[in-house]
């Protein structure tokens, strides 16, 4: 019987001020974004959009029963789409707690569902070999200390019915809440790989009169400490708004490594499958599987991670869509993944249409259009001693073309010096995105 190894405390431990090296490795993970608005089933800001009263919006734990929650079924669409980490909801701005919170009563053991759904995801995640991460939301807009400000559902109430119950307010009292709950969630759950914040919004241009919120609002160095001390090792992103171990663009893929005052940083770019992150039964902008997984090895190739996002219906499913694009992933990783796994950034130059993982010697120019039987490789003459198609590993010939080489009616003239012509073949390989594994010698 074949056991599914766990993450363990020795593979990969994390160097002091380091970060834990599981997570530049793993560089694919799932979010998942699940709680009460997947039953308006409109965004997971329905409440802020429509600007829903608390007392209206709270008749959806009424409803809130998954029955088909099985997510042992989503870890496992996780690891076959080749995912390393899967990161759920824990609560989100609307205040609603999927776990069996000893500090507030909106949670899901109170609902239909009856029961600590996190505990059930995590198990889940570890029985599978995944790394188990948690977001939560600094924001709380069913705390009744959270005070009123420019993102809240109640931002446009008139300024008087907004003193009046700000005055009644008191983030200390929601600090404290705030830190318990990261306690428990820490203490309670075992090993947690990876904390997920969000997110800071001091300079708040939206609503200038209610302003944002930020470090100090969160408590945010000893929320950190906290973390840390309660999970060391963790990966901390950078949304408290003081610094964390990575950095977290959100749906736009960067367009070189990421800097920090200068300093390239790790990062990892949360996406979502249609723009919304919770459930959105009438959003049908789909990104097509292939541009995702271009957009993986894009990120990748600069040295960053993809946490690509799914948002599970109110009955606890995945929904078509997100079911196919993992199976796109799965076909593709298949076949692929050690261009992705523990590779990054090139220093080669990339020719048009295409990427470059880097891997030690192993190098994988990922082709994101299909040249006609050759491609051009500047800098690689005399570097490669093997070369192959990555999918079925079949053999392709590679050559250099002396730059003084007059172009013939039926020959190709010279290249530029130290550049290596590839000989592909005419069919492009039935694949999401055709990958050539190049063999560097040694001193290349
Ligand atoms: C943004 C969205 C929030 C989502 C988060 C994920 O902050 O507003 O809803 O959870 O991104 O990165």
């Amino acid at each position: 019987m074949t056991t599914t190894p766990t993450p363990t405390d020795t593979d990969a431990e994390a160097v002091a001020g380091e970060i834990a090296p599981w997570f530049t490795h793993d560089r694919f993970g799932m979010f998942i974004h699940w709680g009460l608005y997947a039953l308006p089933a409109r965004h997971e800001w329905v409440m802020n959009y429509e600007k829903i009263q608390q007392e209206e919006y709270e008749k959806y734990a009424k409803y809130f029963d998954p029955d088909l929650y099985d997510p042992r079924a989503w870890a496992r669409a996780a690891k076959a789409a080749g995912m390393k980490y899967v990161v759920l909801t824990t609560k989100h701005h609307e205040g609603f707690c999927l776990w069996d919170t000893a500090l507030t009563d909106y949670k899901a053991p109170n609902t239909p569902a009856g029961r600590d759904l996190v505990r059930e995801f995590v198990d889940a995640v570890r029985a599978e070999g995944l790394r188990v991460g948690f977001y939560h939301s600094l924001l709380d807009w069913h705390h009744p200390d959270f005070t009123i400000d420019g993102r809240h559902p109640r931002r446009d109430d008139s300024p008087e019915e907004i003193e009046r119950l700000n005055a009644g307010r008191d983030m200390a009292t929601y600090r404290e809440y705030l830190h318990g709950q990261i306690r428990e969630l820490l203490t309670d759950y075992g090993r947690i790989d990876y904390l997920f914040y969000d997110f800071s919004y001091e300079y708040e241009p939206h609503n200038p009169v209610w302003g944002g919120k930020g470090a100090k609002d969160w408590g945010a160095e000893e929320l950190l400490a906290l973390t840390r001390e309660l999970q060391p090792g963790i990966v901390v992103n950078d949304r408290l708004g003081i610094p964390g171990d990575i950095v977290t663009p959100e749906q736009y893929q960067p367009s070189e490594p990421m800097k920090v005052d200068g300093v390239e940083v790790p990062w990892e770019a949360c996406q979502t499958i249609n723009g919304s992150w919770g459930y959105f039964r009438d959003n049908h902008n789909h990104k097509a599987p292939e541009l995702m997984i271009r957009m993986l090895v894009d990120g990748v190739s600069k040295n960053g991670n993809m946490l690509l996002n799914v948002g599970p219906t109110a009955r606890g499913e995945l929904d078509s869509v997100a079911t196919e694009a993992l199976e796109a992933f799965a076909e593709w990783m298949h076949l692929h993944s050690r261009s992705i796994y523990g590779a990054g950034a090139s220093a080669f130059e990339t020719p048009v249409d295409a990427r470059y993982t880097q891997r030690g010697n192993r190098l994988y120019l990922h082709l994101f259009s299909w040249p006609f039987e050759h491609i051009h490789l500047p800098g690689l003459a005399g570097k490669v001693e093997y070369a192959q198609l990555l999918g079925d590993a079949s053999e392709l010939s590679f050559r250099e073309i002396d730059p003084d080489t007059p172009a013939l009616t039926t020959g190709m003239g010279g290249q530029p010096a130290g550049t290596l012509t590839l000989q592909l073949p005419v069919v492009r390989p039935d694949v999401a995105i055709p990958v050539v594994e190049l063999f560097l010698k040694d001193e290349a």
